[in-house]
């Protein structure tokens, strides 16, 4: 068993708020009214706990060895307080805070909306990383992490499976986060990659793994821990490559999940309390986020990690469909036709964040509003490219949430609706997911934007797939009118026809 660390009231306390306002930052993230002050929670929770962490280990805790019966100090984590050395150490985590915290500023400062998920990717392979990092500082010197036996002279039973687990969940998160990034940016093809027999591979590098932590407990020798460590970092590598483009965002967020329980698993290592709550929510919420986006697309989990999903993007014939007849219209056509409606429904997605034609697309709305003219906009929870992405930009745009729609809220409505008004979005109006079983989005639920009376479609080119690489019925009803322009530009024109 691993031995029992005495934890400082005070520290403790502090933790416990800490988790108290990581908790309130979740509530406060889960809609877009209360997100800033959930953001405020949860940076105040962040500081609460590095600040704690950083007194805890600057006071030496003493204490009477038990055989020479004289005073010792307690060598922390960080610091070495008995010693000189720790005012070095101390600055070495000066460096460090300086470093990151110019990097994270300066990143967070310059990124795109767009860019966003392959941040998200990046900053979980960190994660991953420092959790990899950690166990190998514990495995190198486990006396100064309070995980040495002092009768066997090895580590603790315990401390080894929290180990062994914290660095291979952490190699894992490292290694399959920069896949995910790599293909979200665009340095690596985004469609999935197929190694022959993959299932087995994966599912036998994942057994060894297994045995090899349960052996670890038995014999802590560098061997079996560099084996570990090595089979996880290559197996977050094969898990990753074979999921396509139209999965990533459950990548994503299953990967935010992994660096969680990385955490967690390396707070027991730790005996920080702060990093176990924090890894847990993460690891829960993330578990939790990915479970709704796999629901919002109607696949299941397991068919997701098994990847493959996105192969079939320009197989089909493409080109026999874009031969179809197809309607084009201007900017007048549309500011007519919506300024006749009773009701217009918005549906914005990915290429109006590329565009960012929200403030533009909210001056639209306020005039047909003006106009005696219904507006609602409806968000598909995978519009975008991560989520919440439409509901963030809206916000910011200031446009009302009470006009702000879901899916299953708004979907019945389009049947008795004027005109549908589709602004970058694609895949998610994409009838084929309701009906042609051979399509990779079949069975994802998406707006029946064709039973409006009229829909207009907003699109830079008919040539233009969306993230899954299929075609569109939509483009060639008819009742559908195509406006072919870079998103502001359209509804810039659009407004000024309304004059
Ligand atoms: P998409 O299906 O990706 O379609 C985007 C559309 O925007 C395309 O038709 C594109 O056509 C158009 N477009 C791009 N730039 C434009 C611009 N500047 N002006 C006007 N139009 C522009 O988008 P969606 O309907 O939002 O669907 C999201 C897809 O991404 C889903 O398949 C989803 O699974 C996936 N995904 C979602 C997430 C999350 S969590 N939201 C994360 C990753 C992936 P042109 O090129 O012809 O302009």
């Amino acid at each position: 068993m691993s031995e029992a660390v005495a934890v400082n009231p005070w520290v403790a306390l502090a933790y416990l708020i800490a988790g108290v306002c990581f908790i309130m930052a979740l509530r406060g993230l889960s809609s877009p009214e209360s997100s800033r002050k959930g953001n405020r929670y949860g940076m105040a929770g962040m500081l609460i706990a590095v600040v704690t962490t950083l007194i805890e280990n600057w006071y030496p805790s003493h204490g009477i060895d038990p055989t020479s019966g004289i005073e010792q100090c307690r060598v922390s984590l960080f610091i070495d307080a008995c010693t000189h050395e720790g005012l070095i150490n101390l600055g070495y985590i000066a460096a460090a805070i300086a470093i990151g915290a110019t990097i994270g500023l300066t990143t967070a400062r310059k990124i795109k909306m767009t860019d966003m998920p392959q941040l998200v990717a990046a900053f979980h392979s960190l994660v991953g990383l420092a959790a990899v990092l950690v166990a190998v500082a514990a495995y190198a010197n486990p006396d100064a992490f309070g995980i040495l036996d002092a009768a066997t002279g090895h580590i603790h039973q315990v401390s080894r499976i929290e180990m062994g687990l914290g660095i291979a969940i952490g190699a894992i998160t490292f290694s399959g986060s920069v896949i995910a990034f790599l293909k979200l940016n665009g340095n690596m093809s985004g469609k999935p990659i197929m190694l022959p027999g993959r299932h087995v591979i994966n599912l036998g590098t994942l057994a060894l793994i297994i045995g090899l932590i349960a052996y670890f407990v038995t014999d802590d020798s560098l061997p079996v821990f560099a084996a570990i460590t090595a089979l996880s970092f290559v197996i977050g590598f094969l898990l990753i490559i074979p999921i396509g483009g139209a999965d990533m965002p459950v990548v994503v967020s299953m990967l935010n999940s992994y660096s969680g329980w990385a955490a967690a698993a390396m707070g027991f290592t730790l005996h920080n309390t702060a990093m176990i709550i924090t890894g847990a929510l993460v690891g829960s919420s993330g578990a939790i986020l990915s479970y709704i986006m796999c629901r919002a697309m109607n696949r299941s989990f397991l068919s997701v990690i098994a990847g493959g999903f996105g192969a079939v993007a320009d197989t089909g014939g493409g080109e026999a469909k874009e031969q179809r007849p197809w309607k084009r219209g201007s900017a007048e056509d549309a500011a007519f036709l919506m300024q006749q409606a009773e009701q217009v429904i918005i549906v914005p997605g990915y290429g109006m964040a590329v565009a960012q034609a929200q403030h533009a697309l909210r001056e639209m709305g306020d005039i047909l509003k003006k106009e005696g003219v219904r507006v609602k906009y409806a968000i598909h929870p995978v519009a975008g490219r991560m989520p919440g992405h439409m509901n963030v930009l809206l916000a910011e745009a200031n446009v009302p949430y009470d006009e702000v729609f879901e899916l299953e809220d708004i979907n019945g409505e389009f049947a008795q609706t004027d005109v549908a008004f589709i602004i970058g979005a694609n895949d998610v109006v994409n009838p084929a997911a309701k009906t042609d079983k051979g399509s990779p989005i079949y069975g994802m639920p998406v707006f029946d934007v064709e039973k409006a009376k009229t829909v207009l479609f907003i699109k830079r080119s008919m040539g233009g797939v969306g993230y899954a690489g299929v075609d569109n019925d939509v483009f060639y009803m008819d009742n559908t009118m195509m406006l072919l322009a870079d998103a502001k530009k359209m509804v810039e024109e659009i407004v000024k026809a309304m004059g």
